[in-house]
């Protein structure tokens, strides 16, 4: 799978690294670096930072670092050979031998080309015989034809019917399976159909493939509707339904829903910028890209109690991703789906213009909690709401909400703000070391599963650290060095790969750079070698400091293997032993 370097130093030229990180953060340019918030991990104070000159990026909070590659490979979820192909086509490059698609690409390839053909044969079918009951659920909901065909919704038979169609089309049972099409049953090992007789939602990404199919039960039965299991083509967890359509509607704000249903509903009332969840509830990864499409959420969640807790929970991670929000809420428990089509579009829209920012939103919530009619209740209130507002990070917006707040409840507002700024005094505190304790541990972590012996041996992973962070930066320590320390003086395998791997590319004269790196390692091992390249960065060395390195490895090795004496031939006994008296002195 190896791609030629020729290609690869064209493709990271013409892909400017910022550039590429500018379609996913909103970087500012500081110095001859850019900065803005990690888009892998949630923070308020940017520590990602990209460095133009060298492709590449690191972030001081999580550890997560590397080169374009290694950037569009996470942030995309993307095999290499994937993230590859999406750079090249992002500047109009093409991939040098389209052979070189490995095992894992091709079935990747096959289960979007299956779930295509999938979406048209359950498409087909509702308008047939066998799909009447669909179609009739749908229009019973108030959905239009056009509406149907603009989200391609379907109907699934039943009877395998969908299985003996891909078969006949020449799909492999595997592929099948791969794609969540079709399980094995355990009871006589025969395929069968995941969805039948239920309507088909599918899932659509930005780039217009069909990744997943939301299926709905007729009636009343139980499960209500089954999704797609993760797949090669599919993590339940960071897909937004509709996001495609939402996209493009240029609104600046996304609706966020419950439900399948309400989006295909709002979009039909036109609202084009609703999306919701898959089957699941919101995560980290959902806030953070909604945040990448718009710059405000608004979110309307169902009023009972789980809506409600859903509703908290999505605040949460959009605070982090630092977009604005706004609260909808719909009277008498209703969820948009019904209301709109009881009320209509006009009575939505006026809804969504008079909705509560989540602030506001929250303290009504509170008040609700709390029965102000007494000064118990007041005082536990105020205390609750001093929480709250203690959270916010603008002093303007912690202001407004106190002077509101003390009007309300007739009582002081400068007294309120300064209980606010206790309360924020501490919060700041905890979070800052909740943060860095965080940060160490994620970074700790990657560094065990990456490089285990590096715990044990310390003194020795270190140096080696310093050393290849050194040679990436400063390819022509690589000859003296070379010279001096062999790679069997290196004490863990992991860095003693990556040194063979920089003196092998040297000796055939390819560049050594990071970009190089990502075709043979995995995004945690690239963010551990950018930890090294980082820190040789930050305190760059010179060719001494290199040979200094080397030395302490050297002497680290022999420590190692002086230390188990018994497995020693003769005269390296003899070696170890004036080694010893030399190290004494
Ligand atoms: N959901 C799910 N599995 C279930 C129930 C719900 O995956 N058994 C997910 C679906 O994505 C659904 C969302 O949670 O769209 C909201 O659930 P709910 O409000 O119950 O469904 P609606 O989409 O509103 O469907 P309907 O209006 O037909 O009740
Ligand atoms: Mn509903």
């Amino acid at each position: 799978m190896a791609l030629p370097d020729m290609f690869l130093q064209e493709l990271i030229s013409r892909n400017p690294i910022t550039d590429v990180v500018s379609s996913y953060v909103r970087l500012r340019q500081r110095g001859r670096t850019a900065v803005g918030l990690c888009p892998f991990h949630g923070e308020k104070t940017p520590s990602f930072t990209v460095y133009p000159e060298t492709s590449s990026f690191y972030c001081f909070g999580c550890g997560a670092g590397g080169d374009t590659i290694t950037f569009i490979k996470k942030i995309e979820n993307l095999s290499y050979i994937d993230a590859v192909r999406f750079l090249a086509d992002r500047c109009g490059m093409k991939m040098p031998d389209d052979k070189t698609d490995d095992a894992v690409s091709r079935l990747r390839m096959r289960i979007l080309e299956a779930n295509r053909d999938a979406a048209r044969f359950f498409h087909r079918m509702l308008y047939s015989p066998e799909g009447r009951e669909g179609l009739e659920y749908f229009y019973k909901r108030g959905y239009t034809d056009k509406t149907i065909r603009r989200f391609g919704l379907g109907y699934a038979p039943g009877n395998n019917s969908l299985l003996h169609e891909m078969r006949r089309m020449g799909y492999k049972d595997d592929e099948l399976t791969a794609a969540f099409l079709a399980a094995r049953s355990k009871r006589n090992n025969q395929l069968y159909d995941i969805f039948q007789r239920r309507v088909i939602i599918p899932i659509i990404d930005i780039r217009g493939n069909v990744i997943a199919f939301g299926g709905r039960v007729l009636d009343d039965s139980k499960p209500k509707y089954i999704n797609t299991s993760d797949t090669l083509v599919f993590k339940k967890s960071n897909g937004l339904f509709a996001l495609n359509f939402a996209k493009a509607s240029k609104e600046g704000s996304i609706i966020l829903c419950e439900g399948y249903m309400d989006v295909i509903s709002l979009h039909q009332a036109g609202f084009q910028n609703a999306v919701a969840a898959l089957g699941t509830s919101f995560t980290k990864e959902h806030a953070l890209l909604l945040s990448r499409y718009a710059n405000e959420a608004i979110l309307i969640f169902d009023a009972d109690s789980a809506g409600q807790k859903g509703a908290q929970r999505a605040i949460s991670y959009l605070r982090q991703s630092g977009i604005h929000i706004r609260v909808v809420t719909i009277p008498d428990g209703k969820d948009p789906d019904e209301f709109i089509k009881k009320y209509g579009p006009e009575r939505f829209k006026l809804l969504l213009e008079k909705s509560a920012n989540d602030i506001e939103y929250q303290l009504i919530q509170l008040g609700k909690k709390h029965s102000l009619e007494t000064s118990d209740g007041r005082v536990s209130y105020l205390r609750e709401a001093a929480i709250l507002l203690s959270r916010l990070n603008s002093s303007i917006e912690r202001d407004v909400y106190a002077g509101k707040l003390a009007d309300e409840l007739n009582v002081s507002k400068s007294a309120l703000l300064d209980q606010i700024e206790r309360y924020r005094n501490v919060a700041v505190k905890n979070m800052k070391k909740a943060e860095l304790s965080q940060a160490i541990r994620q970074n700790e972590g990657v560094i065990r599963k990456v490089n285990p012996e590096a715990a044990s041996n310390i003194r020795a992973s270190r140096a080696e650290e310093g050393l290849l962070g050194l040679l990436i930066l400063n390819p022509d320590y690589i000859p003296a060095v070379s010279k001096r320390l062999q790679p069997d003086d290196i004490v863990t395998g992991f860095n003693k790969n990556l040194y063979i791997k920089l003196l092998e590319r040297h000796k055939n004269g390819q560049m050594i750079d990071l970009s190089f790196l990502a075709s043979d390692y995995q995004e945690d091992e690239m963010s551990y070698i950018s930890r090294m390249v980082q820190n040789a960065r930050e305190n760059p060395g010179t060719h001494e400091q290199a040979l200094e390195y080397a030395d302490i490895i050297i002497s680290e090795k022999k420590m190692l293997l002086y230390s188990n004496p018994e497995n020693l031939p003769e005269d390296k006994l003899r070696e170890m032993l004036e080694f010893i008296r030399s190290q004494k002195k």
